[in-house]
């Protein structure tokens, strides 16, 4: 499957594109010292075509042909890193229709019409960095739209920057077999946190439980894992706060392939097995907005409208718990609900957890949108009409940030509409979020990480 994969894949970029394309996989970074080495994690667009991690390759694609440019296994690395694969039996592997040492691709003269990618630099050796500098200088460091003139000289590299964005957007099946095993995992993963959660002491011993499933099926996680009583810490990655049995436990993670594809999947449940009655309440708020958002997705649907969507059902739940005072709608126009949910409902999934966003907004924003800069909407990363093959994440959540609820502007502008002294009594939740993904399907939606507890009853069945 997997060769007949990328073929189909590099036939479909050939089709878009028909200049040659370069795209390095990267290499290993060092911790400190050079023997000391990080996890490696190839590039994602070198995956993509690749379809396996190889370090410091580069592949050439041009008219639906891949050429592999590998060095083989030095003489005595099989002393320290054991038997390594030959470049004949990784071009097998992956389909190649040559193969050539490393070393004869980088004194290549390039024809001046080669499209390349910006690297990621963190994975990438200072020569492949260098050469690749040498070749479009400024040019592939400016890819982000924003940075972008329309008549910037790396528009070129930009048309391949927008025909990987066309292929990765819509998964085949074999990114989706890969995406349902991450999400497997992961599912296992959390259902070992909700059970260890009454015997941990810290939020580093869920922590543990639910990257030791992830670890024992050979993956890794696909970002740094959230797993905390903090959950009002968006990106919270402190795992030393006690387990006190009034906490709610926010865990956002993530499985991911060896082949490099992501899950991403939030639960928030009670540390003692059981929801207070103000925790349940908004619990079920933030819930209702995660079913309405899911509900709502077929193709052609706007993403910004699933993510309004769920700021309406919040805003309506708020209104119903006497946080909020007024006409939901109006509450959403003046972004009042993001005092409480002040990110994105969520974002592309693929080969990364926030997908292509090495690309900045060019994947996840239709051509000729920007951000908006109103409160409620300005972090929103996905801002497009639904296409079948998209996966996307759907994770509405409510929090209390004292940045935001103490900030003297908020205080002003929305001191008619926020009932303080209510607020108060919900004080035993700092931070709820709910996050599943989902499949765009011809028709509708298929949640792929249906089957993890969700609701209230099925979260206090595990914990
Ligand atoms: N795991 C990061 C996010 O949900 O966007
Ligand atoms: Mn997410
Ligand atoms: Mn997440």
């Amino acid at each position: 499957m997997l060769v007949q994969t990328l073929k189909t894949r590099r036939q479909t970029l050939a089709k878009l594109l028909d200049r040659p394309v370069i795209l390095w996989s990267g290499d290993r970074p060092s911790r400190n010292f050079p023997a000391n080495k990080y996890p490696y994690r190839a590039s994602s667009h070198f995956l993509y075509f690749a379809g396996i991690p190889i370090p410091n390759a580069a592949i050439h694609l041009h008219q639906g042909k891949l050429t592999l440019f590998v060095d083989n296994p030095r003489a005595g690395s099989a002393l320290w890193h054991g038997e390594s694969p030959t470049r004949e039996t990784i071009a097998e592997t992956i389909g190649a229709d040559a193969a050539y040492p490393l070393s004869e691709l980088l004194p290549i003269e390039f024809p001046s019409d080669i499209l390349v990618l910006k690297p990621s630099v963190w994975a990438t050796d200072a020569l492949t960095v260098g050469l690749i500098d040498k070749m479009r200088e400024e040019q592939c460091y400016s890819l982000d739209r924003s940075v972008n003139t329309p008549d910037s000289p790396d528009e070129d590299d930009i048309a391949l920057a927008n025909a990987i964005v066309m292929l990765r957007s819509q998964h085949d099946d074999y990114a989706l077999s890969e995406m349902r095993n991450a999400v497997e995992i992961t599912k296992q993963a959390h259902i070992a946190g909700m059970k260890v959660t009454k015997t941990a002491k810290t939020e580093a011993h869920i922590r543990a439980a639910m990257e030791a499933v992830i670890i024992a099926n050979d993956m890794t996680t696909a970002y740094n894992s959230i797993v905390t009583v903090h959950g009002e810490v968006l990106h919270n990655e402190h795992y030393h706060h006690a387990i006190e049995p009034t906490d709610l436990v926010l865990a956002d993670v993530g499985a991911e392939t060896q082949n490099g594809w992501a899950a991403d999947v939030t639960r928030t449940w009670s540390a003692s097995g059981k929801f207070s009655s103000t925790q349940r309440d908004l619990y079920n708020v933030v819930l209702a907005a995660h079913d309405a958002a899911i509900e709502a997705i077929k193709p052609g649907v706007e993403y910004q409208d699933l993510h309004l969507l769920a700021c309406q059902k919040l805003a309506e739940g708020f209104v119903d718990l006497g946080i909020l005072k007024g006409n939901p709608e109006d509450l959403v126009n003046m972004d009042a609900h993001a005092l409480f949910f002040p990110h994105g409902v969520g974002h592309l999934l693929g080969l990364d957890v926030h997908d292509m966003e090495d690309l900045g907004d060019r994947a996840g924003y239709a051509a000729g949108r920007e951000r908006s800069d109103r409160f409620g909407l300005g972090f929103l990363r996905l801002n497009r009409p639904l296409l079948d093959g998209m996966v996307v994440t759907i994770e509405p959540g409510f929090y209390q940030v004292p940045a935001i609820l103490n900030n003297v502007k908020n205080r002003e502008k929305y001191r008619d509409v926020v009932n303080w002294d209510r607020l108060e009594q919900f004080n035993d939740v700092r931070g709820i979020r709910i996050e599943d993904d989902v499949l765009v399907t011809t028709t509708g939606s298929e949640i792929l990480t249906q089957g993890i507890p969700v609701t209230i009853e099925q979260l206090e069945s595990q914990t």
